[in-house]
């Protein structure tokens, strides 16, 4: 695959999958941009090691004025965006048990973050993909939303939202040559994971290496193909669709 003159976005990217993401796009050469509340400096050098050029947008993506800011400094440095991946959500900071003891501020703050910030994100980049008449953006869900995580509702709801989100968006925006697909992880082993899990991640881990036909722990090195592959034009024809990696865990 070839991302050269590519202009991709990769939201959340301060660190964990959001990262290798970025690595993975300027290492094909791409310019990437990076956005997310944390510090993302380290990502920027790790673009610029791979020799291309990387901006960051500090973005609250759930803003409409951040994320607008964020699509007009992307276009003033490079001029077009051909592809935004949505990776910012909460995941690593959420409490997870039973249904009915979730805290109600942090359901509406899920939600915020993980549906309404991919809406925010996807109507920022929407003008400069109209007037090119192309752009892929893709969505990160879960296998939360496919199999149906329990002990975390809010997540799991959030994350079947950007499914529907993703359905919906496909249509509305295929006529303009605009691409929308998920890709649905199942648990990688990311800094996120150890905090949401604490002393129960290698149980986690475990109890998930049962439930998948390839019994390996996945790596955020994992999940870029799917990624890379629904970025590309490779996939021109493709919309609306939905990539589980998830060593064989759901089989849609
Ligand atoms: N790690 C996993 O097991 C796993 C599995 C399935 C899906 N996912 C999804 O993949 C994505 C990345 O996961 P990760 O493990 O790297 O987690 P992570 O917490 O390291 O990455 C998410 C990033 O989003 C950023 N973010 C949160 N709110 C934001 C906001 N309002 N504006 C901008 N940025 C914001 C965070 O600061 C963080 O850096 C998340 O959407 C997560 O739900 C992760």
């Amino acid at each position: 695959m070839d991302f050269s003159e590519k202009v991709v976005i990769v939201t959340g990217a301060a660190r964990g999958l959001g990262q290798e993401y970025a690595r993975q796009f300027a290492k094909l050469g791409a310019n990437v941009a990076v956005n997310d509340l944390r510090d993302c400096a380290e990502t920027l050098s790790i673009i610029e090691a791979e020799g291309q050029q990387g901006l960051i947008a500090t973005t609250d993506v759930t803003s409409a004025d951040s994320t607008r800011k964020m699509a007009e400094a992307v276009i003033r440095k490079f001029g077009r965006i051909d592809v935004l991946v949505n990776n910012a959500g909460l995941y690593g900071s959420l409490t997870f048990q039973p249904f009915d003891r979730l805290d109600e501020d942090e359901w509406d703050r899920t939600m915020n973050v993980n549906v309404k910030g991919l809406w925010q994100c996807c109507k920022a980049v929407l003008p400069a993909m109209k007037e090119q008449q192309s752009g892929s953006i893709v969505n990160i869900s879960s296998l939360a939303a496919t199999y149906g995580m329990p002990n975390g509702l809010h997540y799991t709801a959030s994350k079947a939202a950007v499914l529907g989100l993703t359905r919906g968006l496909a249509r509305e925006l295929g006529r303009y040559s605009i691409r929308v697909n998920a890709v649905a992880p199942n648990v990688v082993d990311t800094d996120a994971t150890s905090e949401v899990f604490g002393d129960k991640r290698d149980k986690v881990i475990e109890v998930t290496l049962l439930q998948q036909a390839i019994r390996k722990p996945l790596q955020a090195e994992d999940i870029v193909g799917a990624v890379l592959y629904l970025a590309s034009d490779h996939s021109k024809m493709t919309t609306g669709q939905t990539i589980m990696v998830d060593g064989g865990t759901v089989m849609l």
